[in-house]
């Protein structure tokens, strides 16, 4: 599975890209709100980082605002995505958009019957939120299996990117589904590659290695 950062802080995509485990970056207007910078110039230094999708996210809700939007997005760098929102004149847009050739990730995807519209409309990505669906009380993982097999079952090519995750057995559940691509916050990295027998392993090693006679 592919793993990508969901935020936009540029710190914790250098750490993360520094890692080498980095596949992409998706953006939305809420950790661009955090940042306190322009979308654009966000975007345009995430793009130096790391050579991989990066989903910048239209603002506009009505079909010729969200076209003009993402046409000038997909100008600001060949790496970039256009993020849609999963409503009616979304799936017009990303219609029109993939007949352009610009790559679209539609997001705000909570149902089976949404992720097949979107697909059928010619998403580049789709991105199912399943920590949000987990916070009330649904099964989120559910979601991403149900695209997998409606995929697989009719070859549709649009990716699966497990959104909103919260933790590491959201990514390993999603992996073990088969989902495309992970797309999870820096703590969560960080929380993948934690284990206390590694920390406790690697202590004794340099406690036993100070022992070791100097030759
Ligand atoms: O960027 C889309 C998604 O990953 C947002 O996650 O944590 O705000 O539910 P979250």
């Amino acid at each position: 599975m592919k793993i990508f950062i969901d935020t936009a802080d540029v710190a914790e995509i250098r750490d993360a890209a520094a890692m080498g485990v980095l596949d992409g970056v998706t953006t939305n207007p809420s950790l661009v709100a955090k940042v306190g910078r322009s979308y654009r110039e966000v975007i345009e230094e995430i793009c130096e980082i790391v050579d991989g999708p990066i989903s910048a996210e239209v603002l506009a809700t009505d079909l010729a605002g969200m076209l003009k939007e993402a046409r000038d997005i997909a100008k600001w760098h060949r790496n970039v995505v256009v993020k849609i929102p999963l409503i009616a004149d979304g799936l017009k847009a990303v219609r029109v958009l993939a007949s352009e050739g610009i790559k679209t990730n539609v997001t705000l995807c909570f149902s089976a019957p949404q992720g097949m519209l979107a697909a059928k409309a010619g998403a580049t990505y789709i991105s199912p939120f399943l920590g949000r669906i987990d916070d009330i009380s649904w099964d989120g993982m559910e979601l991403i299996a149900q695209l997998r097999t409606i995929y697989d079952n009719y070859g549709l090519t649009t990716e699966i990117l497990a959104a909103s995750i919260r933790h590491p057995k959201h990514v390993v559940d999603a992996a073990m589904i088969g989902a495309d691509v992970g797309t999870m916050p820096h703590s969560v990295i960080l929380q993948l590659l934690k284990h206390p027998l590694t920390d406790i392993g690697l202590a004794k090693f340099l406690a036993d290695a100070a022992k070791i006679p100097k030759s």
